[in-house]
């Protein structure tokens, strides 16, 4: 470090327990970059000060988790198309002029699922939840131009909402709801609800038969297996837990900070070793 070390951070209340400062710092020494990449834990009323105090710093980027990924949106300059769909911003750098706040959270999906099983296109996907994760996720399948997309929400009127509104962006795309998930599922199965996070329930009742199944996925990274994803493992299908969307939604935050193409394999090293100091998640 020296007198011309950039600044990149990360705000959010608590951010204590993240990833991302150690993710970036060694992604920046990897590149050879001269940045440290810290994190802001602010109280909600600080929120528009700390905006204008990272100009006057000159921090260069930043990232937003729980619990400002919309409340930082009034403060910034320009949103990308998929942050405003999304509602949420995960991402803001600073272009010299203006603050841009994008949404990585479903490419970094999108990307750890096409680490996983190739193209995605023509597939057909049910997706378990209607919240923010669901929505950023469902906006980059139908961008991957996926065949079919199912949504599934308890409760009905946010899901019919969010087909709504992809519906609009995506005028041939086949969306549908589906009020009742069949005794069998086929295709990708993606759960991005919450259910699961406690390693003992699961979004999918006992009866759902996932051996017609391509693939199960999970957004939730720790555990690593949860109750679904058990459930499809011993059913002999594939399965994808959510560290891929952790590192991808870094990766691509890291080349918007940088224009430099994230150096994947380093900043998947450090997730892993963050994931099981933390939690002893392999
Ligand atoms: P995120 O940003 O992680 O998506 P969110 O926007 O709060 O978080 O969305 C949480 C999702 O998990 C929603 O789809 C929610 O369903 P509702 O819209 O019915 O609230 C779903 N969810 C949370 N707890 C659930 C539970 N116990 N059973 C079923 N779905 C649940």
């Amino acid at each position: 470090m020296d007198g011309k070390t950039k600044l990149f951070g990360i705000i959010g209340n608590p951010v204590t327990h993240s990833f991302s400062p150690a993710m970036h710092t060694a992604a920046f020494q990897a590149v050879g970059i001269n940045a440290v990449y810290l994190p802001f834990q602010i109280s909600e009323s600080f929120l528009p000060d700390c905006i204008l105090s990272f100009r006057e710093l000159h921090v260069l980027g930043f990232n937003v988790t729980v619990p400002y990924k919309e409340a930082v949106m009034p403060f910034l300059d320009v949103i990308s198309e998929e942050a405003r769909l999304i509602g949420a911003v995960n991402t803001v750098v600073y272009n010299g002029n203006q603050w841009i706040g994008y949404n990585t959270d479903g490419l970094g999906f999108v990307q750890s699922l096409k680490e996983k099983t190739g193209s995605i296109q023509g597939n057909q996907v049910t997706l378990l939840g209607a919240g923010g994760s669901a929505r950023s996720i469902a906006y980059s399948l139908l961008k991957e131009n996926v065949d079919r997309l199912t949504i599934w929400n308890r409760t009905q009127e946010k899901a019919e909402q969010l087909i709504e509104e992809l519906q609009n962006l995506f005028p041939d795309a086949d969306i549908r709801y589906i009020n009742n998930l069949e005794s069998e599922s086929t295709g990708i199965l993606i759960n991005t609800t919450s259910v699961g996070m406690d390693g003992k329930s699961s979004p999918l009742d006992s009866s759902v038969s996932l051996q017609a199944c391509k693939l199960t996925a999970d957004i939730i990274y720790n555990p690593s297996r949860t109750p679904l994803l058990r459930s499809a493992e011993k059913a002999g299908i594939p399965v994808l837990n959510g560290i891929g969307m952790l590192l991808y939604q870094g990766t691509a935050a890291f080349e918007i900070f940088t224009g430099t193409q994230a150096p994947v394999e380093v900043m998947r090293k450090s997730l892993l070793d963050s994931l099981h100091v933390s939690f002893n998640v392999k």
